[in-house]
């Protein structure tokens, strides 16, 4: 059989953080390792979203161009991939110039058999920046569930797809501006013909998973509209079209056709045919993504197959959930959530996905927390899984150093043979439904057999009273390590692999079938040196007394007046992201009103609210000085209000009001932070190492070091935290 596996393709505006892999990467491989070790033959493709909005966006804010971006983010992807172990056949990009080909030769057969046509739209049009708004770049309230950020393309809470027009009260994105309407001409998908097509494909679709389905057939109650497929951009694939010279096809309609075009470049590659994969009927395609693509999977790509006519359509869209990061969302910009490239520098990729798989939020909504994977990775990972597969290889290794032979077994081994005879039956009827998490668990659940099964055999007991039966006890031993290592494969390739060697090996194990995890081993075999899987991971040193006891945030400035009754001081209105407050500030010697207005400062939030000549404080912002002159601290880079500061990447965890005795305790100062023999250190009044690694790109700022049982550097992601102006280095922060 031939399966074809699509992953959502990751925008290349930033490094994919533990959210997207678990959300789709990971299942996908796991799913594409299995079958292909049920002998299937499988192409899975994905690759870098190279176009529209998100990247254009991030290069403007940089200064630099859409493609320096695509590339420098298609490179870091490709290597978290690589690294990670995802199996793809083929790992594209959008801006290759044989993707672009295929789209443009896709859209043109699509108006060629009458499903696209040409019609004028009123498309939002921002008077101040003299020019078209791309659906991302018009901000708004979502008509369906009033949230107040929705985006032109679609709201972020309720995950309804929306135009710019639905929005109400729109705003430029750019300078808040209200656009207005102006008439363009574009090309349109008669996604509304195919509405009874996709009714009665998605008949039969009841395996799918259920939040999927409904998702989709809710959507489509909703009735389907045409869409515009073009935009008023520079950046994208061109529309091969007269006229339509200065446009550029939207990204969603250029970036699912890469499933095809990944599909053919793969072809070139390797001279393989993607017709097979493509045009043969029986087989089927499964995509993997996040919720947030579900419509785009569903319906449209769906739509455009049909009107494309001779390629399969999706037989299965496996969507999962959200992982949330201790209870937030994922947010580059204000510093939550854990990026890929990071996680893999500090743990081997076999332990994240363990943690990416136990916590796959197949059906909710699920939680990382630093406590949570720490505890989960020890508790069982370490301590159940690898514990066992290690006691039974060191064990034969020294006592054995082969496979070796079976004697009579008794009612305790027939049990173990039975138990992995069971474990890969409902494994596979697991992984055949995707339900990768429950497959997961009867995995687990064999691990913890073969602990309990080596601990009531005693062999280093058995040993001494009857070798025959402690050479039986170690061969079913290793019958179970052996099982563990194929069944786990799809999982925990890497130590899998490695399993695999030390049982005396000389292939890979991604050569054999899964139906081999209860074929019996071949006794007298000589075994490898086993070597320990994994070190538990510690984290005592993550733990920072002070630190977690302050909460300190960017906030935006709204306002700056005078106080009433008081000569020095002002009254400043800031906004948190999610709430607004009041300050006073002693800045008034050293700032005129402009100079703080619309800046962002570094605010303490949990401080108990005190009164100043009358008027209430709800919060202190920070500043350093020196005998000259005042800086107030504020991130020196792109960061939004609401940003919680991280010390050395460790968010703070505070229990509830700091009191003002406690906080004048914490020592922070202002610090050079320079590179020297390829280290940070930080120098303010004394010289501190900086046992961070991002704060390397950071040599030649001003930083602030906060003091806790270590030196410790402020920063939101990869944005450190400093005074705006020049303080003299030692500068106390206050
Ligand atoms: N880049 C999109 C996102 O991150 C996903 C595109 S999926 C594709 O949301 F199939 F269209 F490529
Ligand atoms: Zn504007």
């Amino acid at each position: 059989m031939r399966i074809f596996i699509g992953v959502a393709w990751p925008y290349a505006n930033g490094p994919v953080h533990l959210g997207h892999i678990v959300g789709a990467y990971l299942p996908a491989d796991i799913f594409a390792r299995y079958q292909r070790m049920q002998g299937n033959e499988v192409l899975m493709v994905s690759g870098s979203d190279q176009h529209g909005t998100p990247i254009t966006l991030t290069a403007e804010k940089e200064g630099v161009s859409p493609q320096e971006v695509a590339d420098r983010y298609h490179k870091i992807n490709s290597e978290v991939m690589e690294r990670m172990g995802i199996s793809f056949d083929l790992f594209f990009r959008t801006s290759d110039p044989a993707h672009r080909d295929v789209v443009k030769r896709f859209f043109l057969r699509l108006y060629e058999n009458g499903y696209l046509y040409r019609g004028k739209m009123l498309l939002p049009y921002c008077p101040s920046c003299h020019r078209f708004l791309p659906d991302r770049y018009v901000v708004g309230t979502c008509p369906y569930c009033g949230y107040e950020n929705a985006r032109g393309d679609q709201c972020d809470n309720c995950g309804r797809t929306l135009d710019p027009k639905d929005l109400i009260n729109p705003r430029c994105a750019i300078c808040g501006t209200t656009p207005e309407f102006r008439e363009t001409e574009h090309v349109f998908f008669s996604l509304s013909k195919l509405e009874k097509r996709l009714l009665g494909w998605l008949a039969d679709k009841t395996y799918w998973r259920s939040n999927v389905l409904n998702f989709t057939r809710n959507f489509i109650k909703g009735g389907l509209k045409d869409r515009a497929i073009t935009r008023d951009i520079e950046w994208g694939v061109e529309v091969p079209l007269k006229g339509f010279e200065n446009k550029r096809i939207y990204v969603w309609f250029d970036a699912v056709i890469g499933y095809l075009s990944a599909s053919v470049e793969w072809a070139k590659r390797t001279g393989k045919s993607w017709r097979a994969f493509w045009m043969d009927r029986d087989v089927r395609h499964y995509y993997f993504l996040g919720k947030d693509n579900i419509p785009f999977h569903t319906i449209i790509w769906p739509a455009m197959l049909m009107a494309h006519g001779e390629l399969n359509l999706p037989y299965n869209v496996v969507a999962n959930e959200y992982l949330r990061f201790s209870g937030e969302k994922f947010s580059k910009s204000r510093g939550i959530g854990v990026w890929m490239p990071e996680l893999l520098d500090a743990f081997h990729p076999d332990i994240i996905r363990f943690y990416g798989i136990i916590n796959m939020p197949e059906n909710r909504d699920s939680d990382f927390t630093w406590d949570d994977f720490v505890q989960k990775v020890n508790e069982e990972l370490i301590d159940k899984f690898a514990n066992f597969v290690h006691r039974a290889l060191i064990f034969a290794y020294r006592n054995f150093g082969e496979v070796p032979p079976r004697g009579e077994v008794d009612e305790v081994d027939r049990e173990a043979i039975k138990t992995i005879m069971q474990t890969l039956k409902n494994m596979q009827k697991y992984l055949e439904n995707v339900e990768l998490k429950k497959a997961f668990k009867e995995w687990m659940n064999l691990a913890r057999f073969g602990n309990v099964y080596f601990d009531r055999k005693a062999p280093w007991a058995l040993c001494k009273e009857n070798k025959e039966r402690c050479a039986t006890a170690i061969n079913i031993s290793l019958q179970i390590v052996q099982a563990l290592a194929i069944l786990g494969a799809p999982f925990l390739p890497f130590t899998a692999e490695k399993i695999w060697h030390y049982l005396g090996n000389e292939d890979s194990i991604f050569e054999h079938k899964y139906v081999e995890a209860i074929k019996n081993m071949q006794e007298g075999r000589k075994l490898n040196k086993p070597e320990v899987l994994f070190e538990k991971i510690k984290r005592d040193e993550e733990r920072y007394e002070k630190w977690e006891q302050i909460d300190l945030r960017v906030a935006l400035v709204e306002s700056v007046e005078d106080h009433p009754n008081a000569d020095k001081l002002y009254v400043l209105r800031i906004d948190l992201g999610d709430e607004k407050r009041t300050l006073i500030a002693g800045l008034k010697r050293f700032y005129k009103k402009e100079e703080l207005l619309g800046k962002k400062l570094i605010v303490v939030c949990n401080l108990e609210p005190a009164n100043f000549r009358g008027v209430r404080s709800e919060g202190m912002l920070l500043a350093g000085e020196d005998d000259n002159t005042v800086g107030f601290l504020t991130p020196l880079g792109d960061v939004e209000p609401g940003a919680r500061v991280q010390a050395n990447g460790v968010h703070s965890n505070p229990k509830g009001i700091l009191k003002f005795k406690k906080f004048q305790k914490m020592k922070m100062e202002v610090a050079d932070i320079i590179k020297r023999d390829g280290k940070v250190v930080a120098v303010g009044k004394g010289e501190y190492p900086i046992d961070y690694r991002p704060a390397e790109s950071w040599a030649g700022k001003q930083g602030v070091v906060f003091h806790d049982k270590k030196p410790l550097i402020l920063h939101v992601g990869d944005v450190p935290i400093g005074p705006v102006r020049y303080v003299k280095p030692g500068g106390k922060i206050r």
